[in-house]
């Protein structure tokens, strides 16, 4: 796909060139600053009832006369944010996907400046909605046949929409690489695929790639994630990423993902509805790949470390077992009363091994736990951090991606029930505040080593239903929080 900046031409909107224009009004009129011949086809369909300026909103003209493009739509936005622009530009795609444009042209009609974040917005929808998931179902769809994308903003505006342009491509490669390995079934998706894809970024973009099989695993002596790993045949992978951006020396962020490229539960074994979402799994892992891939083509000037745990959670003769009592990395024994938590004993030893870094920050990245989802729901993830400095840095990538993070609490208090009778610390805490509880146990390995933050993205890490697919969610927002690190 390609995306490019286009000075709106002095004859104005009527003049441009494509296969279809698409108009995104903001405001409750027709917009003083929309060309003449526009204008009054809009103020017609609001008069025959065709058109109102409510979200979403949309009036599709072919050929209509006086315009050169061959198509035009209208969109309404609820304001002139690029959270709305994204979300009209959205709707209108709905409807323009199965026509036969192959270029479109975007402009915006009311409202004030266009952005570099209404840009990136932009290749955000477009890219998002041309996506088609192919690998295992041939027989899908075609992909519709939209091969460019012209953004239309005065010349005073190009340089940043330019860069928005860029920056939301790079962007929309990365989530689309992660929506695409948490599409792919567990059969596919495997630890071993996890850490060709990774091999294959660090060629590709130039940055080391480690890969540590079971035995080197056992070496390091990550005792707490190989309990997890040996109820399985599929061979774990434990996956080392540097992209080095600044000199040498510099402290890396460190991105974590939890790679469970299937949850069984083990042999506290899942109730069957819905198990096949499992495979979604390792969308903490999918999205340290698609930020590495971001910032590959990005190139900021900041240290960053992607290390990934990944391995299947089945049942069988040699799996873990309630009351197993296991060591982890960090010397800390756990008793794993729970086999359906792998997630936090994968993560405690990854999050362990981070230390060698000297890290300036570390982010976990996990669909944690179901808890989560029933606090949060589905539009924001969970965000917890001690360190109040780190999780503003967080929320404000987050909204500047338009990639909603909701912060949670993490008072010691939290602490209370997890103790165990035979070990350290006891892999669960009961029903109550079951995503904080997880992430205290994670808090237990990271406190005092470095400034550390938990996202648990079991609600927006995929969608179930009708859509049912990965998101590629966090990707926009771990990339902004590294691209404003680099600044
Ligand atoms: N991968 C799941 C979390 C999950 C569950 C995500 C449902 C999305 C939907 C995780 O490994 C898990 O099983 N967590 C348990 C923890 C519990 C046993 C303390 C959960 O949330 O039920
Ligand atoms: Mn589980
Ligand atoms: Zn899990």
């Amino acid at each position: 796909m390609d995306f490019r900046f286009q000075a709106t031409p002095a004859a104005g909107l009527v003049a441009v060139a494509a296969d279809a224009l698409l108009v995104v009004v903001v405001g409750g009129r027709v917009p003083h600053s929309l060309d003449k011949g526009l204008a009054a086809l809009l103020a017609d369909a609001v008069a025959q009832g065709d058109f109102e300026f409510k979200p979403a909103r949309c009036l599709y003209l072919h050929r209509p006369a006086g315009v050169k493009a061959a198509r035009l739509a209208f969109v309404a936005a609820a304001d002139e944010s690029a959270k709305a622009f994204k979300a009209a530009v959205s709707s209108a795609l709905a409807a323009l996907k199965p026509l036969g444009v192959t270029h479109l042209a975007v402009a915006r009609a009311g409202g004030g400046v266009l952005h570099e974040t209404h840009a990136e917005a932009l290749v955000g929808a477009v890219v998002d909605a041309v996506y088609v998931y192919r690998h295992t179902k041939p027989s899908a769809p075609a992909a519709p046949r939209l091969a460019g994308v012209t953004l239309l903003a005065g010349r005073k505006e190009g340089a940043s929409v330019t860069r928005g342009l860029k920056r939301g491509q790079a962007l929309a490669a990365g989530v689309e690489l992660a929506r695409e390995c948490g599409n792919r079934p567990a059969n596919h998706a495997t630890p071993t695929y996890l850490a060709s894809v990774a091999k294959s970024l660090g060629k590709q973009f130039g940055f080391a790639v480690e890969v540590f099989d079971r035995k080197q695993i056992e070496k390091i002596g990550m005792g707490s994630f190989l309990a997890v790993a040996q109820g399985s045949d599929e061979p774990p992978r434990f996956i080392v990423m540097k992209y080095q951006g600044a000199a040498k020396g510099k402290a890396p962020v460190v991105l974590v993902g939890k790679g469970i490229t299937f949850d069984s539960g083990g042999i506290s074994l899942k109730p069957g509805a819905e198990m096949d979402e499992m495979k979604f799994d390792m969308g903490g892992a999918a999205s340290v790949l698609g930020t590495l891939r971001a910032i590959g083509e990005l190139k900021p000037r900041i240290n960053v470390v992607g290390l990934i745990a990944a391995c299947e959670n089945l049942p069988s003769a040699r799996a873990v077992k309630p009351g197993d009592v296991v060591k982890s990395l960090s010397g800390q024994t756990i008793e794993i009363l729970n086999t359906d938590a792998e997630g936090r004993l994968i993560l405690c030893d990854a999050l362990t091994y981070a230390e060698r870094f000297e890290p300036a920050a570390v982010v976990d990245i996990a669909t944690l736990t179901g808890a989560i989802v029933v606090a949060l729901g589905h539009h924001h993830c969970g965000l917890f951090s001690p360190d109040d400095r780190l999780a503003a840095e967080l929320l404000a990538a987050s909204r500047s991606a338009l990639d909603p993070a909701w912060r949670m609490p993490l008072d010691e208090e939290y602490n209370e029930n997890l103790k165990s009778h035979f070990a350290d610390i006891p892999n669960i805490a009961g029903r109550a505040g079951g995503a904080i509880t997880a992430a205290m146990f994670l808090k237990r390995f990271t406190a005092g080593k470095y400034p550390w933050a938990h996202l648990d993205i079991a609600g927006t890490g995929w969608k179930s239903g009708a859509a049912k697919g990965a998101t590629g969610r966090p990707v926009g927002l771990l990339t902004h929080f590294v691209l404003a690190r680099a600044r």
